[in-house]
């Protein structure tokens, strides 16, 4: 089995003032290449811990986490960043696009910041866009789309650089579940279609329907996992 995520006993702790907060109790964790994981829990169980670690935004107190073959715990700030632009790709509750930029240009961003040309970024641009139905809306900006609308171009800027991986915390939770399911669909087109590795944290049952392999947190462990709800 070819293993893109690897989580070994992961601990995460906090300080708040003097007390340590335990966010993630020993948590371990394949994800094969491919496959679409949703985690699921309580407020407060420890899953956007778990998805910033995996993610290279938060570091472990303890355990080992490999992704796609690279030891994310030990590498130096610079290789993490490269790792996070080119391996990860990122998306949240509020779609946090750039309010000043259009669709296109939200997109363009990473492309830029990983070195593509004008372009190379132009060409790419319009083909995420269209992937994720949107290429009608490339001169808008993020004040004149939906947010089923906006939370599409948000994934696209997360493919911007074809991670192998997209990750996504809540990212149907601000919307209707019609509109949540639009964006879930995308999010398995693209999946389907481009083979990425897809984790992801929802609150709504019918939004798990879309993984492989659905795995419950509680209390920042894992107690329970499903095959496909
Ligand atoms: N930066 C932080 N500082 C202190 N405590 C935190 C921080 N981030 C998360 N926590 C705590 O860790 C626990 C897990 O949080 P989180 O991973 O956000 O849970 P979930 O996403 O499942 O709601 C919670 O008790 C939360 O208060
Ligand atoms: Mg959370």
């Amino acid at each position: 089995m070819d293993t893109i995520v690897s989580c070994t006993n992961v601990h995460k702790s906090f300080l708040m003032g003097r007390e340590a907060v335990q966010a993630l109790r020993g948590v371990t964790l394949e994800v094969t290449r491919g496959e679409i994981v949703c985690l699921m829990g309580p407020s407060g169980s420890g899953k956007t811990t778990l998805l910033n670690i995996i993610g290279g935004l938060e570091e472990p107190s303890r355990g080992h986490v490999l992704v796609d073959g690279e030891n994310v715990v030990a590498l130096p700030e610079d290789a993490l960043s490269e790792m996070r632009l080119t391996k990860m790709g990122f998306v949240f509750q509020s779609y946090n696009l750039l309010a000043n930029f259009t669709a296109r240009e939200n997109v363009e961003v990473p492309m830029a910041l990983a070195g593509l040309s004008r372009r190379e970024r132009q060409d790419k641009v319009e083909r995420l866009l269209e992937s994720v139905g949107l290429a009608d809306r490339a001169r808008h900006y993020p004040s004149e789309l939906s947010g089923g609308q906006q939370q599409r171009v948000a994934i696209a800027r997360a493919l911007a650089n074809d991670p192998p991986i997209l990750i996504g915390d809540e990212i149907t939770g601000d919307l209707d579940s019609e509109t949540g399911f639009e964006v879930m669909e995308v999010v398995a087109k693209l999946n389907r279609e481009q083979g990425t590795t897809v984790v992801y944290v929802t609150h709504d049952p019918r939004m798990a329907k879309f993984a492989g392999r659905t795995i419950q947190l509680r209390d920042g462990c894992i107690v329970e996992e499903n095959a496909a709800l």
